[in-house]
């Protein structure tokens, strides 16, 4: 039954959705074009600019699922992680909206929301299942007993996932944010032209840090010795570096499902929308007897729509939050 209006500006997508009775009837998302010309994303740019998008994004997600203010239920919006500024935006906005129109707020994590995603489409996972969720902040592999019961059972020990492509990328000058590109270049190019190490992390913990130094140290090393080492290798790069990330990542799952005899393996966040790794997962599922969960491409990096299913089943149990509530920049499950 509930209608919901979900807003989502925890970095620097602003995205609206509506979800009906759990249907996802909208899911608006205005890209942040601005960061390109800087290498990454500029939090006091990035606040503004969801400030002029919010009015315009919510307008479109009213219209695309044909619904009137007055036809909502209520409003959610992402409490956190994410950058403060660019937080309080979605915060400020949901609870002047909530206000105007009598409605209960509903706060949700963004990272929980990236596993939730899961609940957007069909085929939908059973519980428990095991997630690995890979996005530009966070690499966690997450069991997920239930829609808000999920424990972290391995995580990164430094940078994220997201970030070993977005790096990569940047040493081999291409602009922000590189993870999609090194996908595309990947696409044409040889896996197994360059071997990168795979870091020796015990249990079911990541570590990127080394990895990104020593892809930057392949290709210093190489273009004092070549200036157009970059621009002839550059799809061979690409491919070696992807397909190292994917087996660091798919090993640790691999290792996950074993420990906790668990089959129903999903994956979520920016880097789920990877090609590499979608097909990585597949190969694995074939050889281990996984079956797989992986979001569509538009529910994959940050979007509102996985906000506005995870305030349905927040809406579902009756948890809703006060007008007194704050963004939370670090936000635990
Ligand atoms: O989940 P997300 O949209 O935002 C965060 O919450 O961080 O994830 C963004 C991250 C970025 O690092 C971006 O480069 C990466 O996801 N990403 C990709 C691809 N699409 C997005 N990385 C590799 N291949 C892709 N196709
Ligand atoms: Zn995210």
């Amino acid at each position: 039954m509930p209608v919901i209006l979900a807003i989502e500006s925890s970095c620097d997508e602003t995205s609206v959705a509506v979800s009906n009775n759990g249907k996802i009837t909208a899911n608006v998302i205005a890209n942040q074009t601005i960061h390109e010309n800087y290498g990454g994303v500029i939090p006091e740019l990035a606040s503004r600019v969801h400030q002029q998008n919010i009015v315009p994004a919510v307008s479109q997600a009213l219209k695309d699922s044909g619904i009137e203010k007055t036809d909502l239920d209520a409003v959610a919006f992402t409490r956190g992680p994410g950058l403060l500024g660019s937080l309080l935006v979605g915060v400020s906005f949901a609870k002047s909206f909530a206000l105007a129109l009598d409605l209960p707020l509903i706060a949700v994590n963004h990272m929980q929301a990236h596993i939730l995603a899961h609940f957007i489409d069909e085929p939908k996972p059973s519980f428990p299942f095991l997630c690995l969720t890979v996005s530009g902040g966070h690499t966690q592999i997450v069991k997920v007993n239930d829609f808000f019961d999920m424990e972290i059972v391995g995580e990164t020990l430094d940078d994220a996932a997201g970030e070993a492509f977005d790096k990569t990328a940047k040493i081999l000058q291409l602009p922000y944010p590189g993870g999609p590109l090194v996908d595309k270049w990947a696409k044409s190019g040889n896996p197994d032209a360059f071997a990168f190490p795979e870091p020796q992390i015990p249990g079911l913990d990541f570590s990127f840090s080394g990895f990104k130094t020593s892809v930057l140290y392949f290709v210093r090393d190489n273009m004092q010795r070549d200036p157009q080492f970059i621009a002839n290798n550059l799809t061979d790069i690409c491919a070696s570096v992807q397909k190292r990330i994917v087996s660091i990542l798919l090993n640790k799952v691999k290792k996950a499902s074993v420990q906790y005899g668990i089959k129903q393996i999903a994956i979520a966040g920016g880097v789920s929308a990877n090609s590499g790794l979608r097909t990585g997962l597949e190969d694995m599922a074939k050889k281990h007897g996984w079956q797989t969960f992986i979001p569509a491409f538009q529910y994959c990096t940050d979007n509102a729509g996985m906000i506005a299913i995870a305030a349905h089943h927040l809406y579902l149990k009756g948890e809703f939050v006060g007008q007194d509530t704050a963004p939370q920049a670090r936000m635990e499950f």
